[in-house]
C-alpha cells in the first residue's frame, strides 16, 4: 500500500513532522513533485533538520529516500542538503534520484528572477527557478538526470544557453557563459551520478515485495497550477495526480491520503487569502507559530482557519484523514475564530471556488471558540485534551467531510497525537 500526505492550504502546514512519523512505517519515502521551493522542518531531540528536496523520511533508518520523476532538482542545493546529513550521521546509502527527474539550471533561477522583476502583479515567487524549469519540461528542452549519466547535459547545455542569451539580450540582460556552466555542473553530475536510477522500477519492485511507500507532498492544494489560486501558484500538481505523474505509481496501490493543516492559515508570496488578518491578531499568530519561511524566511500572511477551503481540499483529494498541526499555538490565544461559511450572492454556505472574482466577493462567516488551552505539548490520547480544545476540532471535523487522524500540539517529533 502506498500512502502519501499533502498540503492542505498554502503550504508549511507542518508536512515534514507527519512524513517524519509515517515514515517510521515505511520502507520507501518518495517525492513526486517541486523543487527546493519547499522547506519542511523536523526538529529531533532539539536539533532542526531543514529539508528542501530529500524526502524527510531519510532521517528514519533503512527508509529508502526517493526522489521522483516529478521533481525539479536544483543540484547544488541537493549536494549541499546530502552533505548537511552525512556531517549528522545520517546514513544515505538509501537515497535515489529518478532518471526522468528535471535538472534547475543557472538559466532557469535568472528568468525566475527577471520575469518576478517584470510583473506588474508579483506571484511572490521563491525565485529558485520553479517556473521556469517546468516550462522547459513541457517544452521539452530540460535536461534531465539521465544526461548526467550519459554525459549528454554538456551539448544541452550549451545549446539551451544560445536560446536563453538570445532572450536576456533582446531584454537587455546579461548573457550567461555556456562553459562555465558546463564546467560547474560536470562536477555536480560526477557526485550524484551513483544516486540516479529507474525509480519507477525501484518503486514497483517495492510494491511488489508488499513493502510500505510513503509518498512526501511538497508545495499545497492552493498552489497547484490547475487547481490553486492560479496565477499565485507553483508550476506543479502537488495534488493527489501529482503522485501518480510524479513517481509512476497508479491510483489503485494508494491507500491513505492525508491532508496536513494547521489550526490557523498562513500564506507565504501574494494571492487571495480569504480569512487573512492584517492586523495585530494576524501577528500575534505569527510571532506565536514562528511562522517566517523556512526556505526565504519571509514573514507568513496569517489568518483564521477557513474551513470552506478545507472542504474543497478534502473534495480535490479525496483525503481521507486530516493532520492538524498547531494546535499548541493556536490555543494560546484568547479567542479563536473559525471561517464556517462564505457570505456570497445573498446567501451563506461552504461554496469554495478559486476564482479571483468569487474569493474578491465572498465575506467569511465566523465561529468563536474559547482559547487559553493551556499546556498541551505533553498530551498524547485526544481525550486528554481541554473540553475547549475538543470542541474547537470537533466542529472542524463535522463541516470539513474527513475525520480529524493526527493532531500537532508541539514543535517537536514527538508533540503529536494520532487519533
Ligand atoms: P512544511 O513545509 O509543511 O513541512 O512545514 P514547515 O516546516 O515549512 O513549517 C511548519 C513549522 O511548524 C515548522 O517550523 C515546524 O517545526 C512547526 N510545527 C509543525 N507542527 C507543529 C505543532 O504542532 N506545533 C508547533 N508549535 N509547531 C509545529
Ligand atoms: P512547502 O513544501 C509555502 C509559494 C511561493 C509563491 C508561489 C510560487 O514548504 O509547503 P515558486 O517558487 O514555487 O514558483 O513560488 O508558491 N510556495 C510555497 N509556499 N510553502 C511551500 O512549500 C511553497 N512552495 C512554493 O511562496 O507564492
Ligand atoms: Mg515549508
Amino acid at each position: 500500500m502506498v500512502d502519501v500526505v499533502l498540503g492542505g492550504f498554502y503550504g508549511d502546514e507542518g508536512k515534514g513532522k507527519i512524513i517524519d512519523f509515517l515514515a517510521k512505517d515505511a520502507d520507501v519515502s518518495v517525492r513526486f513533485s517541486g523543487g527546493d521551493n519547499a522547506g519542511h522542518t523536523i526538529n529531533v531531540n532539539g536539533k532542526k533538520f531543514a529539508f528542501h528536496l530529500i524526502p524527510s523520511g531519510i532521517l528514519n533508518k533503512g527508509t529508502k529516500a526517493v526522489l521522483g520523476n516529478g521533481v525539479v532538482i536544483n543540484p547544488k542545493v541537493l549536494i549541499g542538503e546530502l552533505e548537511n546529513l552525512k556531517a549528522n550521521d545520517v546514513d544515505i546509502s538509501n537515497f535515489y534520484i529518478s532518471e526522468k527527474a528535471q535538472i534547475i539550471m543557472p538559466y532557469h533561477i535568472k528568468m525566475d528572477e527577471l520575469e518576478e522583476a517584470q510583473r506588474e502583479n508579483k506571484i511572490g515567487t521563491t525565485k529558485r527557478g520553479i517556473g521556469p524549469a517546468y516550462c522547459d519540461k513541457f517544452q521539452r528542452s530540460g535536461i534531465r538526470a539521465e544526461d548526467f549519466v550519459s554525459g549528454k547535459f554538456e551539448e544541452k547545455i550549451r545549446e539551451n544557453t544560445k536560446a536563453k542569451n538570445i532572450l536576456f539580450k533582446t531584454y537587455g540582460f546579461e548573457e550567461l557563459n555556456a562553459e562555465e556552466i558546463i564546467q560547474e555542473y560536470r562536477e555536480y553530475s560526477e557526485i550524484l551520478k551513483p544516486y540516479i536510477v529507474d525509480t519507477i522500477g525501484l518503486l514497483h519492485e517495492s510494491i511488489e515485495k508488499g513493502e510500505k511507500i510513503l509518498c512526501e507532498g511538497a508545495q499545497a492544494t492552493m498552489l497547484d497550477i490547475d487547481f490553486g489560486s492560479y496565477p499565485f501558484v507553483t508550476s506543479s500538481n502537488p495534488t493527489i495526480g501529482g503522485v501518480s505523474t510524479g513517481t509512476g505509481i497508479g491510483a489503485k496501490y494508494i491507500g491513505e491520503v492525508y491532508g496536513v493543516i494547521k489550526a490557523y492559515a498562513s500564506r507565504v508570496g501574494e494571492g487571495p487569502f480569504v480569512t487573512e488578518q492584517k492586523n495585530e491578531i494576524g501577528d500575534l499568530i505569527r510571532e506565536l507559530g514562528h511562522e517566517y519561511g523556512t526556505t526565504t524566511k519571509r514573514p507568513r500572511r496569517c489568518g483564521w482557519l477557513d474551513l470552506p477551503a478545507l472542504k474543497y481540499t478534502v473534495m480535490i483529494n479525496g483525503l481521507t484523514g486530516i493532520a492538524i498541526n498547531h494546535l499548541d499555538t493556536i490555543g494560546k490565544l484568547d479567542k479563536i475564530k473559525l471561517c464556517v461559511g462564505y457570505e456570497h450572492d445573498g446567501k451563506v454556505d461552504m461554496k469554495y471556488s478559486n476564482n479571483e472574482a468569487f474569493l474578491a466577493k465572498v465575506k467569511p462567516v465566523y465561529e468563536e471558540f474559547e482559547g487559553n488551552f493551556g499546556e498541551i505539548s505533553h498530551i498524547r490520547r485526544k481525550e486528554d485534551l481541554p473540553e475547549k480544545a475538543l470542541k474547537y476540532l470537533d466542529r472542524i471535523e463535522e463541516l470539513a467531510g474527513a475525520p480529524i487522524k493526527f493532531i500537532g500540539v508541539g514543535a517537536d517529533r514527538e508533540d503529536m497525537i494520532i487519533v
